[in-house]
């Protein structure tokens, strides 16, 4: 049980650019320094798979949200990566088609392209569904815009929406929780201390999960025990802060991007959580003595076997700038085994009386192999099987490891400055209350 780690491809003693075994030994004092560091300031995220009070009030709604026949989210970023991950990786890749299913269809709305959103509402009877409104500020335009067209539905149809919507918001501020209060509208509560992608593991993440009928607890057992594993200060016992110093240490030579390569569908979208949470919480712009310094290992996400025909050519021959890390699936939930037709022919007979995941894990040893020879750095998390404890670890180890990397790089890992002025332009030229200045000035400054 529990995932594995092998970091063996990310050291290359005869490689100048390559880390050595022995530059980690200086940097012992100052990971165990950060850990308790970490653990002192106690960010939100660490709390949580020890102080799991809002379970209760999860698990309590269970019976009824698992009664519609379809669950909706509408939320973005943090507010709905986790969300998506959670439901690709647990839950069949088919699952809203699945005729056993026994919980409801889970879609995601975590976008306003109106080809997308439209094509959801296509496929749900509002008499059916219930919506899970998702923001911690109450604030976020998509959101928000998401919501009105939801609860426009519900109206139309004569529809109670106290019986159609659940909110989960902060517990005391934001539009959503004076809603709720004023209607009687269900609310569940996003911890204050929580940042939005670090909150998977809060009731962000979990009511949806457990509306498609995914492990809650085991998830949350899961984060636990990788807990456990990351405060460790013995730097080659945790995982968190040996792949957290790996990364930094390669950043620091040159190597700004790092692609995480799942070998499997069902684990592809916890790349694109990974995305967000290395993106908006390491990318950074500070101030050292009137010098701005700008921070940030820009995450990729590819897919084995699909990009090997697609990346890999860069990845072996391009620029040394980027460190691979593999998502390997030991055990397939399904497997399909290929038979033995046109012996006749070499090219194909090989192949005949394999597996499709022997093929699979394959491939990858021949990508790990191929980068490995290019001097490439590269490793591997590793799944034994894909199971709720499983997929709780990686979460937290990935959130830990985030925490530690902005320590190493000296930046706050819990803002997100960078992207206020866009949202503030949005605000203005669809004509918020309060934004009228801001909407003149920009549109002086585009017209010249
Ligand atoms: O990580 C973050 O804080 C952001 O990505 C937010 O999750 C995202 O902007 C959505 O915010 P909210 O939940 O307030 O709607």
């Amino acid at each position: 049980k529990g995932l594995k780690f092998d970091f063996t491809n990310m050291f290359f003693p005869n490689i100048e650019k390559g880390i050595k075994q022995e530059e980690l030994i200086e940097y012992e004092g100052k990971i165990a320094e950060i850990i308790d560091e970490i653990l002192n300031e106690k960010p939100g995220f660490v709390k949580l798979p020890q102080d799991t009070k809002f379970l209760d009030k999860i698990l309590d709604l269970q019976d009824w949200i698992q009664s519609f026949e379809s669950f909706v989210v509408l939320g973005i970023g943090g507010s709905a990566l986790g969300n998506i991950a959670l439901q690709t990786t647990l839950n069949p890749l088919n699952y809203n088609y699945m005729k056993n299913r026994k919980t409801p269809k889970i879609f995601i709305i975590d976008n306003v392209d109106p080809d997308f959103v439209a094509s959801i509402l296509d496929q749900i009877d509002p008499h059916t569904t219930l919506f899970n409104v998702i923001s911690k500020s109450g604030t976020t335009a998509e959101a928000m815009s998401n919501y009105l067209i939801a609860r426009g539905i519900i109206e139309s149809y004569g529809l109670d929406p106290k019986e159609h919507i659940i909110f989960t918001t902060d517990p005391e501020n934001g539009i959503l929780r004076k809603i709720s209060k004023e209607e009687g509208i269900k609310t569940l509560e996003i911890p204050p201390e929580v940042g939005g992608r670090f909150s998977v593991l809060t009731p962000v993440g979990l009511l949806s999960a457990l509306a498609g009928g995914i492990d809650i607890i085991d998830l949350l057992n899961g984060a636990k025990s990788m807990l456990d594993k990351v405060i460790n200060k013995n730097l080659k016992e945790n995982p968190a802060a040996l792949n957290a110093l790996l990364h930094f240490l390669y950043y620091k030579k040159g190597y700004n991007i790092s692609v995480m390569m799942p070998y499997s569908n069902k684990l592809l979208l916890l790349a694109d959580w990974y995305r967000q949470l290395w993106a908006e919480s390491l990318g950074k712009k500070y101030n050292i003595n009137g010098e701005i310094v700008n921070v940030g290992q820009t995450p990729v996400k590819a897919l084995g076997a699909t990009d090997q025909h697609s990346q890999v050519q860069l990845y072996n021959e391009g620029p040394d700038d980027k460190v691979v890390t593999f998502l390997k699936l030991e055990k397939f939930e399904r497997d399909i085994k290929i038979p033995k037709v046109h012996e006749e022919y070499s090219a194909l007979s090989y192949l005949g009386g394999k597996t499709l995941s022997e093929l699979l894990n394959t491939e990858l040893f021949g990508t790990e192999y191929a980068l490995t020879e290019h001097g490439k750095p590269n490793m591997k998390v590793i799944f034994p099987e894909i199971n709720s404890f499983n997929v709780g670890e990686f979460f937290f180890l990935y959130e830990f490891q985030t925490a530690i990397m902005a320590k190493l790089l000296e930046i706050n890992a819990y803002d997100q400055p960078g992207v206020e002025l866009g949202k503030k332009v949005t605000y203005a030229l669809m004509g918020r209350e309060g934004y009228e200045e801001f909407a003149k000035e920009v549109n002086e400054k585009v017209s010249k």
